[in-house]
């Protein structure tokens, strides 16, 4: 046991420019562990919530109260506890704030604090992170394969497209190297082609291209035509993945394409993206439907859940109760992993844990608000959970993740990258067998 001696929070900015979170764990024999808490913009209405100042100073989004709550209760209550039994941190700051959207102490303090101790531990076990994970939670760590962002949209680019996020995988890589690679290629090739025709406006909040795309089809058209200029077939190397975030444009299975200028019922949209998994080569597709369309979620996965990944963020908010409801009404077949959802990483364990047994995929995940905190490369490395979507190939808030996969690359050895082989037996593997 090594035993907590001081906890202190500090305010630091995000890549927004908003205020949040830092927070120093230092234990009994001088190691210290230190995380930042991310913020998200397409919030899921049942995620812990980021505890703000309100009020006229800063907009309303100063984190002096959470501040506040890390430095008196929190810090009362972990200092003294071993910081290697997480669960018991964890635990402790559960017993101060039982709401289920940690409301009085902030999501944005818990998580900070959360993952702050989890970094203590490694260090004090002499440990990298992602070593530290795979060891406390017996998982099989590996390279997990990333989800990058190509165009932004939704409300990280205005709402200019409805889409969130346009992104592409790799999974025909055998390296995360060639990976990078082949995203240089891709990126710059959708950016070039996007100023020739005069429908670039600049980069959005996660690093994809800012588009003045005319509808959301002229994204996918795009994206296709990037890939084949970066000399790639769509489809054999490189496929594409969607996040929709539905929830930023429908309520009550009633949906609003502004760009589009077109309302539709779950139906309509399930028949939209249907035709879009038809026409393009789309492999995994987040929230297809709203947070509150239980059913539209159902009936999508039951239409196209055999031939494309469906990844529950905010349907299911890293919570390990919705997921379970999800996998029993088969709902989708995938869940993300954003740890400041949840608020703890014993709340995301559980999710990461109730994924494996539902036999889903895990794609672990960054905000659209992030840092230069590292912790979520190597909790997708520990975990073992296959996935990992950080936003796009610029902006180093985003760079800093794929870097810090690059040197645990290093340390962990060739061999371990999800990309071709595990991946190929799962769901990726399907359509193409
Ligand atoms: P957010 O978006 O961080 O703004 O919620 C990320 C996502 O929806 O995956
Ligand atoms: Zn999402």
């Amino acid at each position: 046991m090594t035993a907590i001696r001081q906890l202190t929070g500090r305010r630091v900015w995000d890549s927004r420019g908003n205020p949040t979170v830092e927070v120093d764990v230092y234990l009994e024999n001088g190691t210290m562990g230190r995380a930042i808490a991310p913020a998200g913009a397409s919030r899921g209405e049942r995620e812990a919530i980021d505890l703000r100042d309100g009020g006229s100073r800063l907009r309303g989004k100063d984190v002096r109260r959470a501040l506040d709550n890390i430095n008196g209760p929190i810090a009362q209550a972990l200092i003294g506890l071993d910081a290697t039994d997480q669960a018991g941190a964890d635990q402790a700051m559960l017993a101060l704030d039982p709401s289920p959207l940690k409301d009085r102490l902030g999501g944005n303090a818990t998580v900070a604090t959360s993952l702050a101790v989890l970094h203590a531990a490694a260090r004090d076990g002499g440990k990298p992170l992602w070593r530290h994970v795979a060891d406390h939670y017996g998982c099989a760590p590996s390279l997990p394969l990333p989800e990058i962002q190509i165009f932004g949209g939704g409300a990280h680019a205005g709402r200019r497209v409805d889409i969130q996020d346009f992104m592409i995988m790799v999974p025909g890589a055998a390296t995360l190297d060639e990976v990078m690679d082949v995203t240089f290629e891709v990126y710059f090739a959708a950016g070039d082609i996007m100023a020739r025709r005069g429908k670039l406006a600049g980069v959005a909040d996660e690093g994809g291209w800012w588009p003045v795309f005319d509808s959301n089809e002229e994204a996918l058209e795009t994206l296709v035509e990037a890939i084949e200029l970066a000399g790639e077939k769509p489809g054999e190397r490189i496929v594409i993945s969607l996040d929709v975030a539905a929830s930023e444009f429908g309520r009550d299975g009633r949906y609003q394409l502004a760009l589009e200028d077109r309302e539709m019922d779950s139906g309509a949209l399930i028949d939209m993206l249907g035709g879009w998994l038809d026409a393009y080569p789309i492999a995994a597709i987040e929230d297809p439907l709203g947070e509150d369309d239980t059913e539209g979620m159902i009936a999508f996965t039951r239409r196209f859940g055999s031939r494309v990944q469906i990844i529950g963020d905010d349907y299911l908010v890293t919570n390990a109760a919705l997921l379970d409801a999800a996998a029993a009404a088969d709902a989708c077949n995938a869940v993300l992993i954003k740890v400041n959802q949840a608020g703890t990483v014993t709340e995301s364990i559980a999710a990461f844990d109730a994924a494996q047994k539902a036999g889903w995929g895990a794609v672990v995940s960054a905000r659209s608000g992030e840092t230069e905190d590292v912790s979520i490369s190597h909790l997708a490395t520990g975990l073992g959970g296959g996935q990992l979507k950080v936003g796009s190939f610029q902006r180093s808030e985003r760079m800093v993740k794929w870097n810090e996969c690059l040197r645990i690359a290093d340390e962990i050895g060739p061999g371990t990258f999800v990309g071709g082989a595990p991946l190929a037996q799962t769901w990726w593997g399907k359509e193409q067998a």
